[in-house]
C-alpha cells in the first residue's frame, strides 16, 4: 500500500522526484575497493528497466549519435564542472545526467540508474570511465 501510495505521488511529479539528492551519495563509494572489469561488464548490460550505457555511448571517438562519445572522459570529466573532481562529475553524470548537459546534447540519458545500482555498482562503472584516458 505504501509502495503503491509513493508511485502514484511520484508518477505525476515524476521529474521533482528525480531532481531530489541521489540515494547513493558520492561519500558512500569506496574507490578503493572499486573494479574497472566489473564496471566495463555493467557498461555494456541492459536489463528490463534500464538500456545499457553502451546503447547511447561508444568509448571510440565515434559518437553514436544518441549520446557523445566517452573516448578521453577521464581526461575532460575533471574540467567540465568548476569544483568537481573527476569523480565526482561522473557520478552526477550517472546519477543525475540532466544537472550538467554536454554542449551539444540535451537532457535524453536515462536518468534512472539508480533503481537498479548499488553504490558499489556507480564506484565500479566510475572506476571504469576513468579508465578511458
Ligand atoms: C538513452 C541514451 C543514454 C544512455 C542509456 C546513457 N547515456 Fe550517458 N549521456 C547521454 C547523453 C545524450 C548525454 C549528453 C547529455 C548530458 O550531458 O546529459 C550523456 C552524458 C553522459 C556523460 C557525460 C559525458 C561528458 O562528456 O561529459 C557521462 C559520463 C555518461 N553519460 C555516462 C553514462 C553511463 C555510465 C551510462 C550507463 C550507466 C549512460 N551514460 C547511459 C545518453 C545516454
Amino acid at each position: 500500500m505504501m509502495a503503491l501510495a509513493l508511485i502514484s505521488l511520484c508518477l505525476p511529479l515524476m521529474t521533482a522526484c528525480s531532481a531530489g539528492p541521489p540515494r547513493i551519495a558520492f561519500a558512500e563509494l569506496d574507490f578503493a575497493l572499486a573494479d574497472a572489469g566489473s564496471g566495463e561488464k555493467l557498461f555494456n548490460q541492459s536489463n528490463d528497466e534500464a538500456p545499457s550505457c553502451a546503447a547511447c555511448h561508444s568509448i571510440t571517438g565515434e559518437s553514436s549519435g544518441i549520446g557523445n562519445s566517452l573516448a578521453g572522459i577521464a581526461s575532460v570529466a575533471g574540467q567540465r564542472v568548476g569544483g568537481q573532481s573527476a569523480e565526482e562529475y561522473l557520478y552526477w553524470s550517472i546519477l543525475r545526467p540532466g544537472r550538467h548537459l554536454v554542449a551539444g546534447y540535451s537532457n535524453i540519458m536515462y536518468a534512472r540508474y539508480e533503481d537498479g545500482l548499488e553504490a558499489a555498482d556507480v564506484a565500479d562503472l566510475i572506476a571504469y570511465l576513468m579508465t578511458l584516458s
